[in-house]
């Protein structure tokens, strides 16, 4: 028997784009006799693709600018009224502020697609990773789970897995395989953390 709403953890993901991961996410927590459930997803691109996901799988959304997110006075109040306390980043490209890293502490995480520390800090991420990835005839590339502390890319590792890179895999092949290994595994990861 699944736990009533108002007992679960309430989970915010915060994405920027396609919102695969958020969607992985939200359908995890719906089917299984979870302990969390996604209250919010957390936007700043007002056309992102994960929207329409959000409105199509019937989870509140909210679109806020780089300017809101850093506003204390502004974010906090929504998390509030969302009961929200997880935060889960999904390809969310804006950096989380310091405040909200201290009023979360150690209950942000994020998923990265290659295996930290290769292939992060700034301008790495999505496909140019993979495109990075591919061009350095890498063997191997990955997924990295990590909480998020005020450093790009570089809060405390949870979870590591890798895939084999075949000679002759495009940046569209690495990212299909990256792809496939989120979806097993970052619903799983967020879960454990919350028991
Ligand atoms: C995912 O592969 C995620 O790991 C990556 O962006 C993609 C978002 O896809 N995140 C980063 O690169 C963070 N630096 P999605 O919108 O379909 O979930």
């Amino acid at each position: 028997m699944s736990t009533p709403n108002q007992t679960k953890i309430n989970i915010a993901v915060f994405a920027s784009g396609n919102g695969s991961n958020a969607q992985n996410i939200i359908e995890y927590f719906n089917s299984s006799d979870s302990v969390g459930r996604v209250a919010l997803i957390v936007c700043n691109k007002k056309d992102a693709y994960v929207l329409t996901r959000a409105e199509q799988l019937g989870v509140p959304a909210i679109v806020l600018s780089r300017a809101q997110l850093n506003d204390p006075q502004y974010i906090l109040p929504i998390l509030e009224k969302y009961n929200i306390d997880f935060i889960a980043l999904a390809g969310f490209l804006l950096m989380i502020p310091s405040f909200l890293i201290e009023r979360y502490e150690d209950r942000i995480v994020n998923i990265h697609p290659s295996l930290l520390p290769k292939y992060g800090g700034k301008g790495m991420y999505g496909h140019f990773i993979h495109e990075a990835v591919v061009e350095a005839r890498e063997s191997e590339s990955g997924i990295t789970i990590h909480k998020v502390n005020s450093s790009c890319d570089d809060g405390e590792i949870v979870f590591q897995t890798s895939i084999n890179i075949a000679p002759d895999d495009t940046a569209d092949d690495v990212e299909a395989k990256i792809h496939a290994l989120e979806k097993m595994h970052y619903p799983r990861v967020i879960d454990e953390m919350l028991r």
